[in-house]
């Protein structure tokens, strides 16, 4: 009954979890206006460190420029589904993503999570799926979806290939198989070891559907010990090197790219496929003018400027978590990409580590259990190349102060266990 169901609701931990974020002042606030990245809640200026923008291409005039004049060619709105037509802007976008990819075909809609709910059922059919038990919940969804169409779900460790390997292991030979995971983990900030998982998949004949929302724009070919991101900010599948085949890839311009718009990079035969069997693709709308206008303008600059805003980005990224490992403070995030979850000691004491922030000027993302496992409650902060220097002054400033003073009787942060002072400038 809805009442009951209601009730249930009301005493969840995840509703107990939003009331805390509530009290803290970091959830479902309105943004009266922005100032490159410092933001207006109220009469409070405070500096974003909460945004997904990570190239800071939503500052940027020649992208917004782009918008206005293919709004003066194709109105505001195409509103055809895909399944009728589609204006030349998208194969123009498909045909350049899939030459930056080196994919084999690329195929886009407006959101990752139509993707996700669409694609997944399709290429999954009445097979198996093998879930990254910490893949995004737009991933869970799509499998969810997947199962109510006939396909069986099973989750392994997050990452443990040891338990993947044992579960394909066990998998009869005969049937459709289906791994699911995340490209750059939204929270960790690392990326799984690829090239294994891929090895693994390729030797049990299952596809690797992989979610670099956060990864697409930031890390790309190449990495070195000088630019550990990469060149050209190609995604997860081109910074490990191996190659697209038996591999899904979904991405999204809606953070790096700041667009609205997802793609899925696959074989030119799963494309046919999908573009007859998702209903995301068939029936939903497309995505405004202006999104495909400022994805094509976002090629452009990521060609002439992308590696030096990655260069830029990643020493930023870099002075965070050197301050962290001076404070001693513990962060999932070894791979030095742009998204840094901090733990705090006690969970009991995110709430008001979250009110300090916002009172000291800081806005970040607040990530309460069951949104992350329970040792790993905190706060999520995430660079974007248009933070300024003197904004990341302030943002180390306020976690020295809250190391230095924390709320509760204990340490602010979890501690690592050893003092690592190595890199810091
Ligand atoms: C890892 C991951 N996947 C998917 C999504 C959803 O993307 P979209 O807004 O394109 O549906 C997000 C959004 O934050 C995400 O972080």
């Amino acid at each position: 009954m809805i009442t009951d169901a209601h009730e249930r609701w009301e005493h969840s931990p995840a509703n107990q979890g939003v009331i805390g974020l509530q009290r803290a002042g970091l959830w479902d606030q309105v943004i009266e206006e922005i100032d490159g990245r410092r933001i207006r809640i109220g009469d409070r200026w405070l500096v974003d460190f909460a945004s997904c923008n990570y190239l800071g291409f939503d500052l940027e005039s020649e992208i917004a420029a782009a918008a206005t004049e293919q709004i003066s060619r194709w109105g505001t709105h195409p509103s055809w589904s895909r399944m009728l037509g589609s204006p030349r802007l998208y194969p123009a976008i498909e045909e350049r993503l899939t030459g930056l990819l080196g994919a084999p075909a690329a195929l886009v809609l407006p959101t990752i999570s139509q993707i996700h709910l669409a694609a997944i059922p399709a290429l999954a059919g009445d097979g198996l799926i093998f879930l990254d038990q910490r893949a995004h919940k737009t991933v869970y969804d799509g499998c969810v979806h997947a199962r109510a169409t006939g396909a069986t779900v099973q989750r392994f460790r997050s990452n443990d290939f040891d338990h993947l390997a044992e579960l394909l292991h066990e998998a009869p030979g005969q049937v459709t198989k289906l791994v699911c995971m995340d490209g750059v983990n939204s929270m960790t900030g690392n990326t799984p070891d690829l090239a294994r998982f891929a090895a693994l998949c390729r030797t049990h004949d299952a596809s690797l559907y992989i979610d670099d929302a956060h990864g697409f724009g930031v890390l790309g070919e190449q990495p070195t010990a000088s630019s550990p991101y990469g060149i050209r900010g190609n995604a997860v599948v081109r910074h490990h090197d191996v190659g697209y085949d038996n591999i899904v890839l979904v991405g999204g311009f809606s953070k790096a790219y700041s667009s609205m718009l997802a793609f899925i990079a696959c074989s030119p035969g799963v494309k046919r496929k999908l573009k007859v069997t998702m209903p995301t693709y068939l029936y939903s709308g497309p995505v405004p003018v202006a999104s495909l206008a400022t994805v094509l303008a976002g090629f452009d600059v990521n060609d002439d400027r992308g590696d030096d805003i990655r260069a830029d980005l990643h020493r930023k990224t870099a002075r965070v978590l050197d301050h962290l490992r001076v404070l001693r403070a513990a962060t999932p995030n070894h791979s030095g990409f742009p998204l840094i979850e901090v733990p705090v000691a006690d969970p009991a004491d995110l709430h008001e580590v979250g009110r300090r922030l916002l009172e000291q000027g800081v806005y970040t993302t607040l990530a309460p259990y069951p949104g992350v496992p329970r040792d790993q409650v905190g706060f999520r902060i995430q660079m974007t190349a248009a933070n300024t220097d003197e904004q990341v002054d302030l943002l180390l400033d306020v976690l020295t102060r809250l190391n230095d003073d924390p709320p509760g009787e204990g340490p602010a942060f979890r501690r690592v266990s050893q003092p690592d002072t190595s890199n810091v400038q």
